[in-house]
């Protein structure tokens, strides 16, 4: 996988959870400047700490996974128990912790699709990631995803009618800032969190922001469809209603055959929302358009765009 940045200029300042700015707005960001962002960094090592024994985070994410259609995908018995399990071994620096803390008192929304993603992706993986379980320790990178979207204005995330090119140019800055302050955290380029962060609105094809990169890693591939699934499902402000279950799984299964997303992670969510839980393995996907989008999305739509002026 890609490791370091390719050169991208700074919309707005990227500010640490202690409320420092780490770059400005305006910064060239290469890979020199980079290094030199994390290199007081190096020698530091932060207290890592459980996640689900963090604050109420237990409670809230049981909370997220027990409305529809979460409560029948994680319809499990005893492999709930067992993934359960598996996420108390998830442990995250202090600086990470503190920052899902501040998401969870900023933007709501962003904190409980943290937890449900983190949730959905863990188990996602361990269908599709030899040895996930394994691995866990040093994969773990859905929790701090998003994080980046503590330096997007309030007005922006909450905004409902569509964008400005700058405003949207702010808010699709998030995973490049994640990816600064989860490298800044770390002192490490190379932590898998930070690239998930930064590559999470990738796309295979390379249809994605902020770089446009064709995606090829399995991680960060089963953290963009998990994404993409619940930002579908969830009432969001750019659109009156979330698409239903049916539609959304319709619009991952063309986004995979449009080959911008991974195809066996899509499977898996089908697999999941059917009853038998059959093996992700045996799940055709067909290309019927049954359901209907939500009219009126103003998902990415920029104001005065389209309009021939
Ligand atoms: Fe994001
Ligand atoms: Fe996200």
């Amino acid at each position: 996988m890609r490791r370091g940045m390719d050169t991208y200029r700074l919309k707005t300042d990227i500010i640490t959870h202690d409320k420092q700015i780490l770059l400005p707005a305006g910064t060239e960001i290469t890979d020199a400047v980079l290094r030199d962002v994390i290199a007081p960094n190096k020698n530091r090592h932060y207290k890592s700490s459980s996640l689900m024994h963090h604050e109420s985070i237990r409670t809230d994410l049981s909370y997220c996974v027990s409305h529809p259609p979460y409560q029948w995908i994680f319809s499990l018995g005893d492999e709930y128990r067992d993934l359960m399990k598996l996420l108390e071994k998830t442990r995250l620096i202090q600086p990470v912790l503190e920052t899902l803390d501040l998401l969870k008192s900023y933007d709501i929304y962003t904190y409980r699709h943290t937890l449900t993603v983190f949730t959905l992706s863990t188990l996602v993986a361990t269908y599709l990631i030899d040895n996930y379980r394994d691995l866990m320790s040093e994969a773990v990178s859905s929790p701090s995803h998003d994080i980046g979207k503590i330096g997007v204005p309030l007005e922006i995330l909450r905004k409902a009618t569509p964008l400005t090119r700058n405003e949207l140019d702010m808010l699709e800055q998030h995973p490049v800032s994640g990816c600064v302050l989860l490298n800044y955290y770390y002192g490490d380029t190379g932590n898998i969190s930070a690239l998930v962060a930064r590559d999470h609105h990738e796309k295979k094809n390379g249809s994605g922001y902020p770089y446009g990169i064709h995606l090829d890693n399995p991680i960060a591939e089963i953290v963009v469809v998990c994404d993409i699934y619940d930002a579908l499902i969830s009432h969001r402000p750019y659109r009156p209603v979330p698409y239903d279950n049916r539609t959304a799984l319709e619009e991952l299964t063309a986004m995979a055959h449009r080959k911008e997303i991974n195809m066996d992670a899509v499977k898996a969510l089908v697999a999941l929302n059917r009853k038998d839980k059959p093996d992700y393995r045996d799940c055709k996907l067909s290309d019927d358009k049954r359901g209907i989008p939500p009219k009126m999305n103003n998902y990415r739509i920029i104001v005065g765009e389209d309009t021939g002026d």
